[in-house]
């Protein structure tokens, strides 16, 4: 190894340790899921080991995710908590003689989440439905629009691993903040069995939210800095759309200094919220302002900067200035009524 090389092994150990010792200890917390039982008599059920004989590499992966013996030797565990009781399946599979047309009969008598939506989801809700997270999918947009659970988890790798995910044009400066390379394999059981990771995953989709993300001015969710899901749950939220808090709540847990209360608010922010003047997801303006010049923002509610208690006509300020010039507290000010400082 020559002495270069020595010394970014040295510099990437260092990172690994520095990443192993921030990791925080697993909370000791039970599961918020509670396990149930899919529907069927117990003679139905063939057990996880009769169909690792032959779906192999299904079996494998099974065994890695948190599906896996949960609980362990309950009958409909396993395999069949998801794809239901089996043991016809394979009655049929080992009556078929390498029949087609049997095998082709043995395959249909097994669920394997080729049904509505709706249907595939509602397996995985038989049990995930007590988990906080998900218990408002059913009143989603994602729902209501043929989105289900297996449209962004993989179960399994098989389907996932086929399709990897497409090369991503990057920003300049994204390979500045690219995580170090893992199998899919990893990455998979590291992130929520998701099929890809976000941005992509939500990119399949959202081809015009993805445009919005190039513009100049934008959370560095390309960057891999920021992810989707710091502001929206993709399981669907009270607050439209899918956001996880309402309006400037949602934006305040990062920007903290925009939160006051303030001696002077500007109704825009705590009333309109952030949106008001900002696009989140991003602009070609800078500050991820929704309009190039920020006076046409003001200008858009303040639509009389003539009165005859505003100064600013006369003096001109409406055709030439920026607003924000003076009145430079626009979020919220402890001293100036008019937000000037
Ligand atoms: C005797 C061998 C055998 C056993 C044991 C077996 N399967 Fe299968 N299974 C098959 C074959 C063959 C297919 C058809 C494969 C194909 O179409 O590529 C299949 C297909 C499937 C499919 C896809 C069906 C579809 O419509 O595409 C699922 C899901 C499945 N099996 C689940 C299970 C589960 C769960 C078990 C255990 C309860 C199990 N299998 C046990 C042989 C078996
Ligand atoms: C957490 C739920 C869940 C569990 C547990 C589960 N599966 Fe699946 N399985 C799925 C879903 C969902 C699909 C549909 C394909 C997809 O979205 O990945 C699927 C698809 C399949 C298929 C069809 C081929 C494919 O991969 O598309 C087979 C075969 C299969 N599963 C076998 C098994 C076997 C064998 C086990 C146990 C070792 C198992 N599954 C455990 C959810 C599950
Ligand atoms: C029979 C009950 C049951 C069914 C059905 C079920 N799950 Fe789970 N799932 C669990 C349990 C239990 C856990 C472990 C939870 C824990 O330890 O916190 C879990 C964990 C998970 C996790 C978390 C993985 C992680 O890394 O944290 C995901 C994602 C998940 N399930 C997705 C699904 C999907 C998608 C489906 C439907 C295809 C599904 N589950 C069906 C019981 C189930
Ligand atoms: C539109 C894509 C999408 C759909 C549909 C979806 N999920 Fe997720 N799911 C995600 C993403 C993204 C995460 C990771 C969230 C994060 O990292 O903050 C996740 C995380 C999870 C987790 C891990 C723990 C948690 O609660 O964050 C579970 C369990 C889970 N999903 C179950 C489900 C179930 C069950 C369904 C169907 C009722 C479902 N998901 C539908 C995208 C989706
Ligand atoms: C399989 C396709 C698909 C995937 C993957 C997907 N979405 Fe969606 N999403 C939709 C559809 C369809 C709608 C409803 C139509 C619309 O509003 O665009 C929707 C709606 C939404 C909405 C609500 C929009 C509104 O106007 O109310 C949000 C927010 C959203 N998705 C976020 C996400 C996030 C975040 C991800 C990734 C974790 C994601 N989606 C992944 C298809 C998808
Ligand atoms: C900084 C927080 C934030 C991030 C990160 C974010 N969003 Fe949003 N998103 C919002 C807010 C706030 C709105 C509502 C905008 C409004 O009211 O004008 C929104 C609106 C949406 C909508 C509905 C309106 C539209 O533009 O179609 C979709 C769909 C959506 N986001 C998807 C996504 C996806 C996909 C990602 C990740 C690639 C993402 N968002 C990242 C905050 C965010
Ligand atoms: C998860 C944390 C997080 C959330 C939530 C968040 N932001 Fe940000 N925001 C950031 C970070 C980090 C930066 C700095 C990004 C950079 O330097 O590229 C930033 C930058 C900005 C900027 C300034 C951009 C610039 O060019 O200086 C604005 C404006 C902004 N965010 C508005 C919002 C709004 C509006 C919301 C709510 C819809 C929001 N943010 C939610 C983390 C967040
Ligand atoms: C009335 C319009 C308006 C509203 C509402 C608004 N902003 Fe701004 N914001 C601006 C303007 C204008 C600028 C540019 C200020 C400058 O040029 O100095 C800005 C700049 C920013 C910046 C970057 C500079 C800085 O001050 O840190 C962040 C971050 C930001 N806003 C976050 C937010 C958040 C979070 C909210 C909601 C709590 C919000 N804004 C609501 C108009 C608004
Ligand atoms: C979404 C509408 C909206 C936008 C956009 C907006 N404002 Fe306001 N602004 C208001 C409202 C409503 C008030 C409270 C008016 C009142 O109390 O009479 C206010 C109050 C003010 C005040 C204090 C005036 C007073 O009489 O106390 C100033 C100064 C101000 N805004 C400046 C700005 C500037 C500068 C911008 C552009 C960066 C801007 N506003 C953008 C709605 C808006
Ligand atoms: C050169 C500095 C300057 C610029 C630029 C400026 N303002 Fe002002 N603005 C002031 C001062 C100073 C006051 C306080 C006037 C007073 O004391 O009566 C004020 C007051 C206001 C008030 C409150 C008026 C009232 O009596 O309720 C509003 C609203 C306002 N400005 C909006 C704007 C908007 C919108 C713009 C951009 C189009 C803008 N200002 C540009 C200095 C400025």
């Amino acid at each position: 190894m020559s002495l270069r090389n020595a010394k970014v092994g040295l510099v990437f150990s260092a990172f690994g340790f520095a990443l192993a010792a921030q990791k925080q200890p697993a909370a000791n917390e039970s599961s918020t899921v509670v396990w149930k039982q899919p529907v069927g008599a117990p003679e139905q059920f063939a057990g996880t080991a009769a169909c690792e004989n032959c779906h192999v590499v299904e079996g494998l992966q099974h065994a890695k995710t948190p599906h896996a013996n949960n609980p362990p030797n309950a009958i409909g565990a396993g395999c069949e908590s998801c794809h239901g009781p089996g043991k016809a399946h394979i009655d049929g599979m080992d009556a078929a003689q390498g029949n087609d047309a049997r095998i082709e009969a043995a395959r249909r008598l097994i669920f394997a989440f080729n049904a509505s939506p709706k249907e595939n989801s509602g397996r995985c809700l038989n049990c995930h439905r007590s988990s906080q997270d998900q218990q408002q999918f059913d009143r989603s947009e994602h729902h209501f629009n043929g989105v289900a659970c297996n449209s962004c988890h993989s179960a399994h790798l098989v389907e996932a691993a086929e399709t990897p995910n497409p090369p991503r044009t990057l920003l300049p400066g994204a390979h500045f903040f690219t995580p170090p390379s893992r199998t899919e394999e990893q990455r998979w059981l590291t992130s929520s069995l998701l099929k890809k990771s976000q941005p992509d995953l939500c990119y399949t989709c959202h081809a015009v939210v993805q445009s919005q993300f190039t513009l100049p001015s934008h959370h560095r969710v390309n960057e891999g800095l920021m992810k989707c899901s710091d502001c929206h749950s993709p399981h669907g939220t009270r607050n439209q759309p899918m956001l996880k808090k309402t309006s400037w709540e949602g934006c305040i847990n990062c920007h903290i200094e925009k939160r006051g209360p303030f001696l002077f608010e500007h109704a825009a922010v705590k009333v309109e919220g952030c949106a008001a003047c900002h696009s989140p997801h991003g602009t070609v303006s800078r500050m991820l302002l929704l309009r190039r010049e920020g006076r046409f923002l003001c200008l858009q509610c303040h639509v009389n900067p003539q009165a005859p208690n505003v100064p600013h006509g006369r003096l001109g300020f409406t055709t030439r200035a920026e607003c924000v010039r003076c009145h430079v507290s626009v979020h919220g000010s402890n001293h100036s009524e008019f937000l000037l400082d």
